[in-house]
């Protein structure tokens, strides 16, 4: 937690966000971060140099090109040392979902019949369905369920699916419906000692904070940049020593050349130079934050995310305390988040109306929420909950505000 005295000033970090001032955006509360965040001005104007500016073929001698490619790597290179990682760690992909069957397609070649592979249900399904396909080459598919009652995944259930022939546990670090944190450095350590690989899913946790790669112990770890105030691109991070001997996707030549070997064709260009925006954009809250100079740059993520947590639990503990006690309403997963145990992401169902109307009644409140499945149908089906239908997710991020909770919680009382 925040152990300076230091608040995160709302008005500045919304000052950052072109949206909030946006003719269409600006009367409208946003709660679907989880869906996919709003871009700070940073990350806008990286995209607009690019593609006014190097719009070229990267990496030529030229200053237009030499510049774009410059860029491309400086992105890399910065988002590989936020989350603790080195470059050659770095694939930037399509998407989450893209990220994960390029890498079971991958990683399939290492395996044989009969080897385990553990699956949750409590993830989203591109976390799911890459691994389940590899039953095609002879892998048994072991689920790793939750607790219907807690809708959380608990370690000892783990410990009894794990053996000598578990090869791989896919497992998302945080649900895009429960919210729980699960303890990956626990889950990894675990997995370790049969000798099998984690591919960690960050997207639900990353846009409050971007990890330490390295502290989880994960082998894999991937989260949608799209989510974390970029454009539509996802990062995957992977070991070294696994991304080295796995097999080249890549065009013959390329052949050794990894993490380029990972992904059958490059990233999208002026979006992974736009993200050169992102840390821009933290580097700004940090200096405005903070009167010290960091170079470490994880150093300078840590203190943004003490920073963010404890604005987050002050934003969102207020609307899971209303849900949770309001007999109408079921709410799904933990009632408080506590020390970053949860994320203000927040599910629930109504017990006499059907979560389409009370999204729409939200709706016409000009809260910015929906009723889905949000992909993570296996978890609500266990949960008994319509997959159609769905849950009410009210999802926020650092820079929603104590007033939208007030609206938030005004709207809810119409129901
Ligand atoms: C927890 C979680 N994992 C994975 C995904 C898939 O991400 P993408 O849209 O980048 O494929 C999502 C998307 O909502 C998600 O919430």
């Amino acid at each position: 937690m925040n152990i300076s005295n230091t608040k995160l000033d709302l008005d500045f970090v919304r000052s950052q966000f072109p949206s909030f001032n946006d003719p269409l955006c600006k009367n409208w509360s946003f709660f679907e971060n989880a869906g996919g965040s709003y871009v700070p001005k940073q990350v806008i104007d990286r995209l607009n140099t690019f593609m006014i500016s190097t719009k070229v073929q990267p990496y030529a001698e030229y200053p237009m090109s030499k510049i774009a490619g410059d860029n491309m790597d400086q992105a890399t290179e910065l988002f590989a040392k936020m989350i603790n990682a080195t470059n050659t760690e770095i694939i930037i992909g399509g998407s989450t979902s893209i990220n994960l069957y390029v890498l079971s397609n991958a990683l399939k070649y290492s395996l044989k019949p009969g080897d385990e592979i553990i699956v949750t249900n409590q993830d989203h399904e591109a976390n799911i369905s890459p691994w389940r396909r590899l039953s095609e080459i002879g892998a048994i598919i072991k689920e790793w369920k939750i607790n219907p009652e807690t809708a959380e995944l608990e370690i000892e259930t783990l410990e009894n699916l794990l053996n000598d022939k578990t090869k791989i546990v896919a497992v998302t670090h945080c649900s895009n419906i429960v919210g729980t944190v699960n303890n990956l450095k626990k889950i990894s350590k675990l997995a370790h000692e049969k000798n099998a690989i984690v591919i960690g899913d960050g997207v639900s946790y990353a846009p409050h904070g971007f990890p330490d790669v390295k502290e989880l112990g994960v082998d894999f770890y991937t989260f949608s940049l799209y989510k974390t105030y970029g454009p539509h691109l996802a990062l995957l991070y992977g070991k070294e020593e696994i991304l080295k001997n796995l097999p080249n996707q890549n065009h013959k030549f390329l052949e050794g050349n990894y993490p380029y070997t990972i992904n059958p064709g490059g990233p999208n260009h002026e979006e992974l130079a736009s993200l050169l925006g992102i840390y821009e954009y933290i580097s700004s809250v940090f200096n405005h934050h903070f009167n010290e100079e960091i170079t470490d740059i994880r150093q300078k993520i840590i203190k943004i995310n003490e920073l963010i947590s404890e604005h987050e639990e002050k934003i969102a503990n207020p609307i899971l305390e209303y849900i949770k006690s309001n007999k109408i309403l079921n709410l799904i997963g933990k009632d408080r988040i506590i020390n970053k145990n949860r994320a203000p992401t927040i599910s629930f169902t109504h017990k006499h109306k059907t979560s389409k109307e009370v999204s729409n009644t939200l709706i016409s409140n000009n809260i910015a929420t929906r009723n889905d499945n949000f992909y993570a149908w296996r978890c609500l089906n266990s949960l008994g909950i319509s997959t159609d239908d769905g849950v009410i997710r009210v999802s926020m991020v650092h820079y929603n505000t104590v007033d939208e909770t007030q609206k938030l919680l005004k709207a809810l009382e119409q129901l």
